[in-house]
């Protein structure tokens, strides 16, 4: 009896050390340990035996020995299946990384949003215009009649009939602003925005550019007022140090009307080309809504009165960092955007 044991155990250890994957395993299971198996009739064959308890030590030891082969080879074969899963998802960390291009925040949008904070801080609400401008508001509610040579100026692209058109200016956004507020209300908003003239673009000029118009009507406005206004805000676009002058100047819709300048922040008055050796440059157009555009608003100018100004954007933001191309803005060439990351440039 204990020869026909150990042969049946070396059988088990045979047969099991010989598997390579655990549906053989599975297999072989189901051979000695299912319902039909050889341990299981094994087992079942105490009832004839004449010796139950040996006959029970005897099933005992076989069966411990196939649970045991079993329980060894199925760590075995999982160990090995771990490991080939290992190997297949190696990650070679020595390899060089791929470069990934990040976006940078668009320089103009940069300074858009400056602006905006620092007129809002001051109680200004950034407001909204259609691009396609009347007639009507992109010039005669402004003063600005039909064949009045100022509209020269401005080489307007026309859409319809003359009475529809790419807006040349954001100035028009005062017209709009100024009818909501029924005559009555005070405003203090500024308006971001495109605008479009039938330029040649060049470093200089583009077709389509952005400006950033705003107006503050109330009672017992004056130009100190502007002026108060214009210096806060240079100062904090262009550092404390920074002196603010106007010059006379002709706008149609204003009246006084001035260029506003800054100093030189390059070369602090003493001549550089970035102010053309004068120690200033000009950042915006500016003055006192006129008494008619007033009116033609709804407005009583007897009783109120207010500013206006229109920087250019590109201008401004060209002078902030240091661009001499207009066209860098517009051109989606990368390499050039980088050079004017903001966080490489401030
Ligand atoms: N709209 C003018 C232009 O495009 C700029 C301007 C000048 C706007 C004076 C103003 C202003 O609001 O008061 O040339």
């Amino acid at each position: 009896m204990k020869e026909k044991v150990e042969s049946i155990c070396n059988e088990i250890k045979e047969k099991i050390s010989n598997i390579s994957n655990i549906q053989d395993l599975n297999n072989i299971k189901t051979q000695y340990m299912g319902k039909k198996g050889i341990i299981t009739e094994l087992q079942n064959g105490i009832k004839d035996a004449s010796d139950k308890k040996e006959y029970g030590m005897n099933v005992n030891t076989i069966r411990t020995c196939f649970n045991d082969n079993y329980e060894n080879k199925l760590k075995e074969l999982n160990e090995k299946e771990l490991n080939k899963k290992l190997e297949s998802e190696k990650v070679d960390i020595s390899l060089p990384a791929t470069k990934i291009n990040t976006g940078a925040p668009n320089i103009l949008e940069s300074l858009i949003e400056e602006v905006e904070e620092l007129f809002m801080s001051m109680g200004y609400d950034v407001v909204d215009g259609p691009e396609i401008e009347e007639d009507k508001f992109n010039f005669e509610m402004l003063n600005i009649p039909k064949g009045h040579p100022a509209r020269d100026a401005q080489d307007t692209f026309y859409i319809e009939d003359e009475s529809i058109l790419l807006r040349s200016q954001t100035s028009p956004v005062q017209a709009r602003t100024m009818l909501k507020g029924n005559g009555n209300t005070p405003i203090r908003m500024i308006c971001p925005g495109k605008t479009y003239r039938r330029d040649d673009d060049d470093a200089t000029h583009s077709h389509q550019f952005m400006q950033i118009e705003g107006l503050l009507v109330d009672k017992n406005i004056s130009l100190s007022d502007l002026k108060g206004t214009f210096d806060t805000i240079a100062k904090k676009l262009f550092g404390e140090n920074c002196e603010t002058r106007f010059r006379p100047s002709y706008y149609q819709f204003t009246e006084p009307s001035v260029e506003t300048d800054i100093s030189c922040f390059n070369c602090h008055g003493k001549g550089c080309n970035i102010c053309k050796n004068t120690g200033w440059i000009t950042v915006s157009g500016a003055g006192m809504v006129h008494p008619n555009v007033l009116r033609n608003c709804g407005y009583d100018p007897e009783v109120w009165s207010g500013f206006a100004f229109g920087f250019g954007a590109e201008r401004l933001a060209m002078l902030k960092y240091g661009i001499n191309d207009i066209r860098t803005f517009y051109q989606t060439d990368i390499r050039e955007l980088k050079n004017f990351d903001r966080k490489e440039t401030k």
